[in-house]
This record gives structure tokens, sequence and C-alpha cells, in this order.
């Protein structure tokens, strides 16, 4: 596509999230996992990683937002959409799609551990550490990205591009000094 730089491409990620399910079917072996997603953006790293997980997986989702339609963070989360089932006695990973400044996750991670989750811990496909602002990592990491807008595989600038099957990076012309 037009204006777009690819970082990573479909097979690199492929490859990489099988390995992240192969991981966490060692580290969980027999135990059942609640898969928790966070909407929209997990949405394709989630489904492509549930098939690469060997064991009892259930899965549910929370839409949570931290963001307007500009690329900055508004620094507080609201849940407008919760889980279906409880956390409580479960082990539970959050899928994500990108731990940037970490205070949607650190936020989500503190909610979810109240409620009686057994287990945490966040699977996310990407990482951008230069950005952290709240004291948080991601036990499974896909790739770390460089401190820029990246856009792709679940990941949208103003809900578009969310469909591309790499990770690129938008011509800074397209969305001005933000
Ligand atoms: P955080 O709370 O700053 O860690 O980020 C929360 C959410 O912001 C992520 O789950 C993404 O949905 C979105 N986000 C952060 N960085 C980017 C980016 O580079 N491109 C697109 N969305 C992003
Ligand atoms: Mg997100």
């Amino acid at each position: 596509m037009e204006n777009i730089k690819v970082l990573i491409t479909e097979e690199e990620i492929k490859r990489r999230v099988c390995e992240l399910g192969a991981e966490i079917t060692k580290d969980y072996a027999g135990k059942s996992i609640l898969l928790i997603g966070v909407l929209k953006g997990a949405a394709v790293f989630m489904s492509d990683l549930m098939r690469c997980i060997d064991l009892p997986v259930e899965i549910d989702f929370m839409v949570v937002s931290s963001y307007g339609s500009g690329t900055k963070t508004s620094g507080n989360i609201k849940i407008l959409k919760d889980t279906d089932v409880s956390v409580e006695g479960r082990d539970v990973i959050i899928a994500e799609d990108i731990l940037d400044t970490g205070i949607t996750l650190n936020n989500l991670k503190d909610l979810l551990l109240k409620r009686g989750a057994k287990s945490l811990k966040i699977c996310t496909i990407f990482n951008k550490p230069a950005r952290r602002k709240s004291p948080i990592e991601a036990e499974y990491v896909g790739f770390d990205v460089p401190d820029e807008f990246v856009i792709g595989y679940g990941l949208d600038y103003d809900q578009k591009y969310r469909n591309l099957p790499y990770l690129g990076v938008l011509d800074s012309s397209v969305y001005g000094d933000q």
C-alpha cells in the first residue's frame, strides 16, 4: 500500500506467534487457560495465537479505552465491555496488540488480580519499551518495535489498517505532527 513502510512481514509474524503459542503450551502444561483479548486491536493476534496453543483454552474479550482518535494517550482507562465469565480462580493470559505506555494494561492487570484471578500473565505481540510510563512488562513478547506509530496486524490509525497482514509505519504526512 502507498505511504506504508513494512517493519515486520506477515511471515515473520506468523512464525513468532506460533513460537509464543508453543511457549505458553509448555509453561501451562496440565492446566487450562482463560485467554482474554483486549479489543479491538488484539483480535487478529488472539485468533492466530489460540490456534498455536495445544491446551484447553477458553476465550473472552474486553473493550477498554485509553485513546481518542489521535495518537496520544489520555492516561486512564474505561471499561466499555467486561468479560462474560468470571476470572476468579482462573489462569488468565491477557492477549494484547501492543504494550506502549503500559497504562492500559497496568490498570487492567490490577483489576483482574483484584477479582481473584489465580495467575495473570500478559502476552503482547508488539512491545514499545521506549514509551513505557507504567511499571509493567509482558511475560510473552512477540517483537520489540521502535518508538514510531505502527499499524497493521490489528493496530489502527483512526480505525483503519487493522486488516494489514504485516506491521507497518505510516508516512508522517498522513497524520501530520501529532
Ligand atoms: P498503552 O496503554 O499506552 O500501553 O496502549 C494502549 C493501546 O494504545 C494499545 O493497546 C493500542 O491499541 C494503542 N496503541 C499504542 N501504540 C500504538 C501504535 O503505535 N499504533 C496503534 N495503536 C497503538
Ligand atoms: Mg489495544
